[in-house]
């Protein structure tokens, strides 16, 4: 399993409890990609690296069907107490092939703040696109490239594996990638880019947590894609 030791037992406990109701997370990165993915009754989604499973909860509850992966025990864990027989849970990596997933079998794929962890993301491009049938949407988050580059510094263009310590004590590893390189990335593998997004706090968080707020209004933290097969 690669890159997810920051989500493994107190660290994925830890994450759960970010994402549930956290400035990044409910408040920045969920409520824009939600607002991408408009109606989804009816739908058939794929959830990958679906963490907590918040997500899956939200297109659950918005009548899709869902399917969630995610590749740390603990927070395959967090998703299934949230979402109990409302979806179906498994734990992969996905560096890895999708095989639990037919070819053209999904109306939609998510893929919220995973990418940047996986090792081979031309692979995992082209998994989502195996899966999804013609015409369905992919969902797809990271962080800013923007954001990477003031937090680590030296050049943008450097897309080398990084350690961005947490609050909490642990250490989270990724890959650096440039707009650029996000962008060609996902028309090489053969989608379609419909809207690109950067995140921005939703009004709600001001209210709870007023610096926050103005940090997330203010500098880009995520970049957001709606990708079409
Ligand atoms: C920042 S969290 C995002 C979780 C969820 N999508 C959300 O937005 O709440 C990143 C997730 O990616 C998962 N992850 C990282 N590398 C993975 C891999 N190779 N296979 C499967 N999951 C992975 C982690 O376990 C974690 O749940």
């Amino acid at each position: 399993m690669s890159a997810v030791h920051a989500y493994h037992g107190q660290g994925g406990d830890i994450f759960a409890a970010h994402a549930a109701d956290g400035p990044h997370n409910a408040y920045t990165d969920r409520p824009a990609m939600l607002a991408l993915a408009g109606d989804v009754a009816g739908l058939r989604i794929l959830d990958a690296g679906c963490g907590g499973g918040h997500y899956a909860a939200e297109f659950v509850g918005r009548g899709a069907e869902v399917v969630a992966v995610d590749g740390s025990a603990t927070l395959v864990g967090h998703a299934r107490a949230l979402l109990g027989d409302r979806a179906e849970v498994q734990q992969h990596d996905l560096d890895t092939p999708l095989d639990f997933a037919g070819d053209a079998s999904f109306d939609g794929v998510v893929c919220a703040l995973v990418l940047h962890h996986l090792t081979d993301r031309a692979r995992f491009l082209g998994e989502v696109r195996r899966v999804l049938r013609p015409g369905g949407w992919f969902l797809l988050s990271t962080t800013h490239p923007v954001s990477d580059w003031r937090y680590f510094g030296g050049s943008y263009f450097d897309e080398s594996w990084v350690e961005f310590p947490q609050a909490d004590g642990l250490t989270m590893r990724f890959q650096r990638m440039t707009l650029e390189s996000l962008v060609t990335e996902v028309l090489d593998a053969g989608f379609v880019l419909e809207r690109l997004v950067e995140p921005r706090a939703v009004e709600a968080l001001r209210a709870i947590n007023p610096e926050r707020y103005v940090r997330l209004t203010e500098r880009p933290s995520f970049v957001a894609l709606r990708l079409r097969r």
